[in-house]
C-alpha cells in the first residue's frame, strides 16, 4: 500500500479548508465576539506556565482538527518512543534522551536495555563536587590562587545553552566569579573574554561535544598559549586551569587536560538539547548545584507533563501544533520570540538554534521532499526595546509574522512602576496585534482621510502570551523544555528528523579547503566560483602586500 502523505491525512485536508476559510479581515475580532470565553478557555497551564494562545488565528474546529492530526500522525507513540530511548535520530542511528538528563530517582531512562540514569547522577555528582570546590575556594589555580573568572569556550549548542542560561540566571550567580564565553572563531571573540583576566586565577571550560569543532578548538588553542605565556610554558599549568566538557576522552586527553577533569556525556544527548548535561558546568558553577537541580526540576516537571497529559491540555504539543497550522498552512514564513524580561535576553538566540537546526529540514524520514514548508525562521529581541526597532513591521508590514511573548507577573528586581508598564506594554502590543484598528475606528478620530490608510491597523497578527509568576531556576527549565518538545510536536507532524543537521557541513568542508588557499605561501591554483576565487585572491593580495 503507497505511504498515506501527510497532506493526505484527513485532519490536514479539513485544516487547510479551515484556512482557505478564514476572512480576509477581523477574523480574530469576530473570533472573540462570537465566544465571551474564548481568552479564558484557550489557554492551558502547567509547571507554573499559563500558556494563552486565545489570540491565535484559529476557531474550536480548527483546534479539534489540530489535535486529530496529532492522532494521526501518532504523536503520543512517537513521544513514548522518545521517552523509551528508540533510535529516533535515524540518520545518525542515535537514541535521543535529553529527558533522561533530568531523572529523578525512581525514573527508568535505558538505551539498549541499559540504564542511563546512574551514569546521569554520577556525573551530576562529580560536577557538583568541583562546582562547590570552585564556589568554595578549595580549587586553586597553578599558583595556589582562588579562581575568580570562568570562560567557558563553545560554540552552538555547547554555547547558546549556557550563555543563555547564565543570563537568565545571573540573578542567582555568585558575585565571586566573574563568567565569560567564547564561540566565534574570530580573534575578536577570544580578546575580549579573556581582557582583564588574570590567567592565574582563571578557569578555562572546554565544552564540545566531538573536541574537534574548529572554532572551538582554535579557542582553546588560543587560551592555552594565553596561559602558558603568562606562567614561563609550565604546562602543569594545564591541568590546573583547564577542564572539558566532551563525550571525546580520547581527544580530551590528547588536548593536555587530566581525563579526571572531563565532565562526560553520551551520544543519546544532541548538542542543542544539552544545556542540562555536564555542558551546564558553567551553569552550576554560577549559581551552585541545589539550583541546579532545581532547574533540573523544572525541565522534569514539563517532561512529565508532556508524555502524560491529554494533547488538549498538553503546553508544548499544543504550541507546536499551533506552530505548524502557521507555518505550514496560514503561511507564516518567521515567528518572534520576544521575551518581557531582560534575563531572557539571549533566548531567542537559544530558540533560534533549537528550532531552525532541529526543524530546518526539507526531507521526511524516508528521504523524500516535504509536502509543505516546515521549520520557521526564528528571531526576536526582548520587549520594550523591539517596539522601538522592528515592531512596526509587525504591525503595519507585509508579513504576516505569530509571536510568543515571555513575561513575568513579578520582577527579580522591582523598581517603583517598571514591571507593570512592562506587563502592560506585553499585554498591549498582543491586543493591538490581534485586533488592530480599522479605518472607521481611524477615521472617526478626526484622523485626515489621506492619512487614514497609514494610520489603520490590519491587526490579526496571530500571538500567544507565556505568563509565569517569577524567573526561578525552575521556571527556566519548565520554558526551555517546553520549546524543545514543542519542536519535537514539529517534527513528528513534519515526518522528519528533529536531531540531525547535516546542513552544517558543506560548509565546514569548504572552509577546510579555502583557508591553505588564504594561507599559502605561493599563489595556489584556485577552482572554486569565479566570484569566491575573486575573493580569495582579493584577501591574499591584501594580506600579502608586494
Ligand atoms: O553546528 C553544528 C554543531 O554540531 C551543533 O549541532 C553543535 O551544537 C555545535 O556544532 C557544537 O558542536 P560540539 O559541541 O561538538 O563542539
Amino acid at each position: 500500500m503507497p505511504k498515506l502523505s501527510l497532506c493526505d491525512l484527513p485532519a490536514w485536508a479539513g485544516l487547510a479548508a479551515k484556512c482557505r476559510g478564514l476572512p480576509a479581515s477581523q477574523a480574530l475580532r469576530s473570533l472573540f465576539a462570537a465566544d465571551s470565553g474564548r481568552g479564558e478557555r484557550m489557554a492551558a497551564e502547567a509547571c507554573g506556565l499559563y500558556f494563552d494562545y486565545s489570540k491565535q488565528l484559529l476557531d474550536g474546529e480548527s483546534l479539534r482538527l489540530l489535535l486529530d492530526l496529532a492522532e494521526q500522525v501518532n504523536l503520543r507513540r512517537r513521544i513514548e518512543g522518545m521517552f523509551a530511548g528508540e533510535r529516533i535520530n535515524s540518520t545518525e542511528d542515535r537514541a535521543v534522551l535529553h529527558v533522561a538528563l533530568r531523572s529523578a530517582p525512581g525514573d527508568a531512562y535505558a538505551v539498549e536495555g541499559l540504564d542511563v540514569t546512574a551514569g546521569v547522577q554520577e556525573v551530576l555528582g562529580r560536577m557538583a563536587s568541583f562546582a562547590e570546590r570552585v564556589r568554595d575556594g578549595r580549587w586553586t589555580g597553578q599558583r595556589g590562587k582562588r579562581i575568580r573568572g570562568i570562560v567557558n569556550i563553545g560554540i552552538g549548542g555547547s554555547d547558546l545553552g549556557p550563555v543563555m542560561a547564565y543570563e537568565a540566571l545571573r540573578h542567582y550567580a555568585t558575585d565571586d566569579l566573574v563568567f565569560r564565553f567564547v564561540s566565534n572563531v574570530d580573534g575578536t571573540d577570544f580578546s575580549e573574554a579573556v581582557a582583564g583576566l588574570d590567567p592565574s586565577t582563571t578557569l578555562f571550560i572546554v565544552s564540545s561535544k566531538t573536541f574537534t569543532t574548529q572554532e572551538t578548538m582554535t579557542n582553546a588553542g588560543s587560551a592555552r598559549a594565553w596561559l602558558l605565556a603568562s606562567c614561563g610554558g609550565d604546562v602543569a599549568a594545564v591541568a590546573k586551569h583547564f577542564v572539558a566538557v566532551s563525550t571525546n576522552a580520547a581527544e580530551v586527553s590528547a588536548f593536555g587536560i587530566d581525563p579526571g577533569n572531563m565532565f562526560g556525556f553520551w551520544d543519546w544527548v544532541g548538542g542543542r538539547y544539552s544545556m542540562d548535561s555536564s555542558i551546564g558546568l558553567s551553569t552550576m558553577l554560577a549559581i551552585g548545584p541545589e539550583r541546579f537541580r532545581e532547574l533540573l526540576g523544572g525541565f522534569r516537571a514539563m517532561d512529565q507533563h508532556f508524555l502524560t497529559t491529554p494533547l488538549e491540555r498538553n503546553l508544548p504539543a499544543l504550541h507546536g501544533l499551533i506552530t505548524v497550522w502557521n507555518t505550514s498552512l496560514c503561511g507564516c514564513e518567521t515567528m518572534a520570540l520576544l521575551p518581557y524580561e531582560q534575563y531572557l535576553k539571549r533566548f531567542p538566540a537559544y530558540l533560534q538554534q533549537l528550532s531552525m537546526e532541529s526543524n530546518g529540514k526539507r526531507v521526511q524520514l524516508d528521504g523524500t521532499l516535504v509536502e509543505c514548508p516546515t521549520g520557521p525562521v526564528v528571531w526576536g529581541e526582548p520587549g520594550t526595546n523591539g517596539q522601538h526597532s522592528f515592531y512596526q513591521l509587525i504591525h503595519q508590514g507585509t508579513h504576516r509574522i505569530p509571536c510568543d511573548f515571555l513575561g513575568a507577573v513579578h520582577s527579580l528586581n522591582p523598581h517603583g512602576r517598571h514591571q507593570a508598564m512592562l506587563l502592560a506594554n506585553m499585554l498591549a502590543q498582543a491586543e493591538a496585534l490581534a485586533f488592530g484598528k480599522s479605518a472607521e475606528e481611524v477615521a472617526a478620530e478626526g484622523t485626515p482621510a489621506r492619512l487614514i490608510p497609514h494610520r489603520e491597523f490590519p491587526g490579526d497578527i496571530p500571538s500567544s502570551t507565556i505568563l509565569y509568576d517569577r524567573l526561578t531556576p525552575s521556571i527556566l527549565g519548565s520554558l526551555v523544555a517546553f520549546y524543545e518538545h514543542s519542536v519535537f510536536t514539529q517534527g513528528v507532524v513534519w515526518n522528519i528528523n528533529s536531531f540531525d543537521q547535516w546542513g552544517v557541513e558543506l560548509g565546514k568542508v569548504l572552509a577546510g579547503q579555502i583557508l591553505p588557499e588564504i594561507e599559502s605561501p605561493t599563489s595556489p591554483e584556485l577552482r572554486h566560483d569565479s566570484s569566491t576565487n575573486a575573493l580569495i585572491r582579493r584577501i591574499r593580495a591584501a594580506r600579502n602586500p608586494a
